[in-house]
């Protein structure tokens, strides 16, 4: 098959910019520098993070993730640097930390953007020496780790409000990666769909009917490659020979109707403040209809109106009434 599947990872592209981004990877992953991927949930932060300690000359050594997000705050900085025995009260025994057991290897801290501020000043200060000191300890020993960090968001939008510090933005961000959501890079579906069907039917071949492809292929997957497989998981468990629209989820199956995904997409705006009224609420979807039907008529009045089933007067009230035109 004409993808670039990489033994035993299976990560799936055909994607122009997705190659791009693997071709430099590929570059970076034999340096020693600092990585840190940019992504929304699901597009593939940590196969890359894997992928990258894989072809790395570490890859021999430990890999070891950190959840960032996951660690409650008071336990964290013991979780990464170890503790002593007796540097808290029920601290009985020493403990080692995330980053000694990654010593020779590489650390992924997924969820960077997460990690409060009182730790990253510790954080930056070990990236900076390499020396780890446990939590109550009185000594320090040299660590040798490769960082690969993960980020749902724009890390310099965090260090603009404030909230990440600016020095630890500089060391973390040597080379930076965003990674495409996956209704960015459409042409990838077909391929993961395919490769999901394989993966979890492998005694049983299952084909798509164009109309169920098509589907796929229209949804917009907001959680993105982790969706996707999930739902074809499910998918390939329950259906025939050929799977149809009607074996799709729902959320799928209505994406290839463009005025009732409108619909869900601006009830999502609207129903998600609770501080506003029934008279708000109302007025909310309906500015959020017309703005989306506008966009996808590419401004175009007649279609707007047609595409949310209107006359294209009672459209043009709406449009008054939420001042669009005068
Ligand atoms: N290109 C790909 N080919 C095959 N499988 C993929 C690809 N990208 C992601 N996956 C699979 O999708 C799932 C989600 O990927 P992963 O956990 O790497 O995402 P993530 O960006 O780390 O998400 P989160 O931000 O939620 O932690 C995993 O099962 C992963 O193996
Ligand atoms: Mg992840």
């Amino acid at each position: 098959m004409d993808t670039t599947e990489i033994q035993s990872l299976s990560l799936i592209t055909q994607n122009q910019s997705m190659r791009s981004i693997l071709r430099n990877i590929d570059r970076v992953a034999e340096s020693e520098a600092s990585v840190l991927l940019i992504g929304e949930t699901g597009v593939g932060k940590e196969l890359l993070a894997k992928y990258i300690h894989r072809v790395s000359r570490r890859a021999m050594e430990p890999l070891v993730k950190v959840s960032l997000s996951s660690i409650p705050a008071e336990l964290l900085e013991s979780e990464l640097f170890g503790h002593d025995r007796g540097a808290y009260t029920n601290a009985t025994e020493e403990k080692k930390g995330l980053f000694e057991m990654a010593d020779g290897g590489t650390i992924f801290l997924d969820d960077i953007d997460d990690v409060p501020i009182q730790v990253q000043s510790k954080l930056l200060r070990f990236i900076e020496s390499r020396e780890l000191m446990h939590v109550g300890g009185t000594t320090s020993k040299p660590i040798d780790v490769r960082f690969i960090t993960a980020s749902k968001i724009d890390l310099k939008e965090l260090v603009n409000r404030n909230i990440f510090r600016a020095d630890l933005f500089y060391r973390l961000n040597v080379v930076p990666f965003s990674i495409p959501p996956l209704r960015e890079r459409k042409d990838d579906v077909p391929f993961l769909v395919h490769h999901f069907a394989r993966t979890f039917q492998p005694d049983r071949e299952v084909t798509f009917s164009p109309e169920a492809m098509k589907a796929l292929f229209d949804y917009s997957w907001p959680g993105n490659v982790r969706e996707l497989r999930n739902v074809i998981q499910r998918v390939v468990l329950f259906a025939g020979h050929e799977v149809m629209p009607d074996d799709l989820p729902l959320e799928v199956k209505i994406s290839t109707d463009g005025s009732v995904q409108m619909l869900v997409k601006a009830c999502y705006k609207c129903f998600v403040d609770e501080s506003m009224n029934f008279e708000q609420v109302l007025s909310c979807l309906e500015h959020n209809l017309i703005t989306t039907a506008l966009e996808k008529s590419g401004g175009n009045q007649s279609k707007a109106a047609k595409s949310l089933r209107l006359s294209l007067s009672t459209f043009r009230d709406k449009l008054k009434k939420y001042s669009f035109i005068q």
